[in-house]
């Protein structure tokens, strides 16, 4: 099938802020669209979105933000390039890299490449009669994710309430994925209650749909959330342990790590043994980076010591760059990465780093941005490409509702098997 017309226009994500959508026309007269997420705590290494307050093109309404350059780049360099083509996204994604011509995309953007890289991929499918997911996996059984789910929010996504990002909960003993997303639903629910009662504002969200409670220290946080773990019948560590996303470089100024609520400052290796001491008291199984993007010392440091079964996430660490992915395996910074499509800007470069994690034992994550839209494709590449793990952020609003609702239309309607991770204690 030929690609017979292609657009790029601006539409909105969950912060109301612009991002690039592109809508694919089809030889056989279907029209496929795909809509790209962008992130707050953004990585430094990440591939390079476009933004108008750079290009000239800015308009007050959207304080810079608007993405026309980003959409006309859609629409005058690269869908001349591509009508009257198949549909074949290995093909398409080399010709915008040629197109750009740079590692970053900083000539057409990343978010003009993957808002081209998603809906080929989305027409291809559809082109092979197949889900999104299967045009992935045409062969192997589908697996769904372990979901990691954002209950507490602070950080960039919540006006510092706490000094670090997200407080998640790993529903690891579920026996599928129905049961993993009704258990974090239900902790989320006890944590809203129990939160207002603490005098929080819990009918108001952070960027990821999480609750925006403030605690002054980390540990105040993990208890909170175990003895909500606790209240619905379940066992912390062993039904649902805690994940932390630290986004440790939000808070790390000359060579400190600064936590403002807790009111106090850590050297590197006072906050190695912080955060070791964090993970052996409190029923900790997942820390992301717990250090900041470049301090690649503490990494490797708090690594060598680092207790058997936690998992160690990099993000803004290797922001899904394979070259970066490579320096971390050689020197043991981290067991685990974080797969944002968008830090990366190609379906096919993002799947490439995936599979050289996942030959190093690395465990992979995919994962959604705190600026997301309604559209669900993310959940069929962690099905697709059997990621074990995805992060999207909490149960509540729609752009995040769209992805657990997509895996549970996925275990509903194919035969699935649901991803266990972790090897119970
Ligand atoms: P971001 O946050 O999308 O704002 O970068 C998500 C994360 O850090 O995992
Ligand atoms: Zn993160």
């Amino acid at each position: 099938m030929k690609i017979t017309q292609l657009l790029g226009y601006q539409v909105f994500d969950s912060r109301g802020k612009p991002t690039v959508a592109a809508t694919l026309v089809l030889s056989d007269g279907t029209f496929h669209t795909a809509r790209v997420p962008s992130g707050a705590s953004t990585g430094r290494h990440e591939a390079k979105e476009i933004r108008d307050h750079e290009t000239g093109l800015a308009e007050s309404l959207f304080a810079g933000n608007s993405v026309y350059r980003a959409c006309a780049n859609i629409n005058e360099l690269i869908a001349p390039k591509l009508i009257g083509k198949t549909t074949d996204l290995r093909a398409i994604d080399q010709i915008i890299r040629d197109i750009d011509g740079t590692a970053n995309f900083k000539n057409v953007g990343a978010n003009a490449a993957l808002a081209i890289s998603i809906v080929v991929a989305k027409s291809q499918a559809h082109a092979e009669g197949k889900s999104l997911s299967r045009f992935f996996q045409p062969m192997g059984a589908l697996k769904l994710p372990m979901p990691m789910v954002n209950i507490l929010s602070g950080g960039a996504h919540a006006k510092a309430t706490m000094d670090i990002q997200d407080v998640l909960v790993i529903p690891e003993g579920a026996s599928s994925f129905r049961e993993a997303i009704s258990w974090s639903s239900a902790i989320r629910e006890v944590a809203a209650i129990d939160g207002e009662k603490m005098g929080a504002l819990t009918h108001l969200t952070a960027d990821e749909g999480g609750l925006a409670i403030g605690f002054t220290t980390i540990d105040a946080a993990c208890e909170f959330l175990v003895l909500c773990i606790g209240k619905i019948g379940l066992e912390p560590g062993k039904d649902v342990s805690l994940a932390i996303d630290f986004a440790a470089t939000q808070f790390y100024r000359d060579g400190e790590y600064r936590l403002r609520n807790a009111g106090k400052n850590y050297t590197a290796d006072d906050f190695i043994s912080h955060v070791t001491k964090l993970t052996k008291n409190l029923p900790i199984l997942s820390v992301e980076d717990p250090f900041a993007e470049d301090d690649w010392d503490s990494w490797q440091k708090f690594m060598a010591d680092v207790p058997s079964r936690l998992q160690v996430i990099g993000d803004d660490l290797y922001t899904t760059n394979i070259d970066r992915l490579r320096k971390g395996i050689e020197t043991k910074a981290s067991n685990a990465i974080l797969i944002k499509p968008n830090q990366n800007g190609l379906l096919t470069q993002t799947l490439a780093a995936l599979e050289c994690a996942r030959e190093s034992d690395f465990k992979t994550i995919v994962s959604a941005r705190s600026g997301e839209t309604e559209d669900s494709w993310l959940s069929d590449l962690a099905v697709g490409w059997g990621a074990e793990q995805i992060k999207v952020g909490s149960t509540h609003g729609s752009e995040r509702t769209s992805k657990w609702n997509r895996l549970l239309e996925l275990e509903a309607t194919e035969d699935c098997l649901f991803s266990r991770p972790f090897s119970q204690s």
